[in-house]
């Protein structure tokens, strides 16, 4: 009899992406001639479910669409990518929308309005409460209410879930929420609101390390991610150089695949070996979800050797 695998359960936003390609992000005041423009299902918590199903793992998502056109779009494209849907629900108005600007040369930028993400609350979570005690692992980001995510953070420490937050968009979080997190994943600039003042990423994990976290993983693009432990780990996994051609959910992909090989009993470094190659697949692809890679896939890049 095959081993009883306990599922990631994301508690997160789903979003629908507006992606306006253009040669770069407009400035302030700025008029530019798009390039191309196209809907396709995004959303951090969604994005993060998606990957790690394509990867072969158990995933249930909890989460919030609105009553408009694109909710039922939104949950379908998570249950044909093999995500179990059974925790989501319906909240009237519009579901999570994202602007995205897409610029020639991969960089992006975006504009969330929340929409039914901003519905998530305390009763939600009491009502799949049983799921999240199932898990394996909770995934959660930063695009639903705050106190719907300590609510979160706190039920998984209670019941002995392990938590990865991957705190995009930065926000302030309440000091007891770092006590409750097992793996807080932020990037670049999510670090540096985070660890402020900190010069690099070795004193970035210092100072995040000092918060209570247990362990982080400070993703840098392509310079890689600085993984740094209470248990006294602390170095770089490398990045694998390939040509970017859309970057939007590579972060998500990377948490979800890190998530995945962390329960597969892999050592958080080679964890990331794993995450950095569904990421670096990822980026040499268009859209959020529609870019996450399947397992076959990362394995051949990985036997690859690149
Ligand atoms: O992380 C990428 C995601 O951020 C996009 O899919 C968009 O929905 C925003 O939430």
């Amino acid at each position: 009899m095959g081993e009883i695998r306990k599922p990631i359960v994301v508690v997160g936003s789903i979003s629908m992406d507006l992606v306006t390609r253009t040669p770069q992000i407009p400035g302030a005041g700025q008029t530019l001639i798009g390039t191309g423009f196209e809907t396709t299902p995004g959303g951090k918590g969604a994005n993060q479910a998606v990957a790690a199903a394509r990867l072969g793992y158990p995933v249930a998502m909890v989460g919030k669409v609105g009553t408009d056109a694109y909710g039922p779009m939104l949950v379908d494209n998570l249950a044909r990518a093999a995500v179990n849907t059974v925790a989501m629900e319906p909240a009237g108005g519009s579901s999570g929308l994202a602007s995205i600007f897409l610029a020639e040369s991969g960089e992006n930028s975006i504009v969330i309005v929340p929409g039914a993400n901003a519905r998530m609350d305390r009763e939600t979570i009491d009502r799949h409460a049983g799921l999240i005690r199932s898990a394996g692992m909770v995934l959660c980001q930063l695009e639903i209410p705050i106190d719907t995510l300590s609510y979160t953070l706190a039920l998984c420490a209670e019941v002995g879930v392990p938590a990865m937050l991957d705190p995009a968009p930065a926000a302030a979080l309440p000091e007891a929420a770092f006590r409750q997190i097992a793996w807080f994943t932020p990037n670049e600039s999510e670090t540096a609101f985070y660890a402020r003042n900190a010069a690099s990423a070795e004193e970035s994990a210092q100072l995040l390390l000092a918060k209570g976290l247990r362990c982080v993983a400070l993703k840098r693009g392509a310079e890689g991610v600085f993984i740094a432990t209470q248990e006294g780990i602390g170095a770089w996994a490398p990045a694998f150089s390939v040509p970017a051609l859309d970057t939007v959910a590579a972060g998500d992909c990377w948490n979800a695949a890190f998530a995945v090989a962390l329960l597969e009993g892999n050592g958080p470094l080679e964890a990331a070996r794993f995450a950095a190659a569904a990421a670096a697949i990822s980026v040499t692809r268009r859209g959020a979800q529609n870019a996450m890679p399947t397992r076959a896939e990362v394995d051949a890049f990985l036997a690859a050797g690149r």
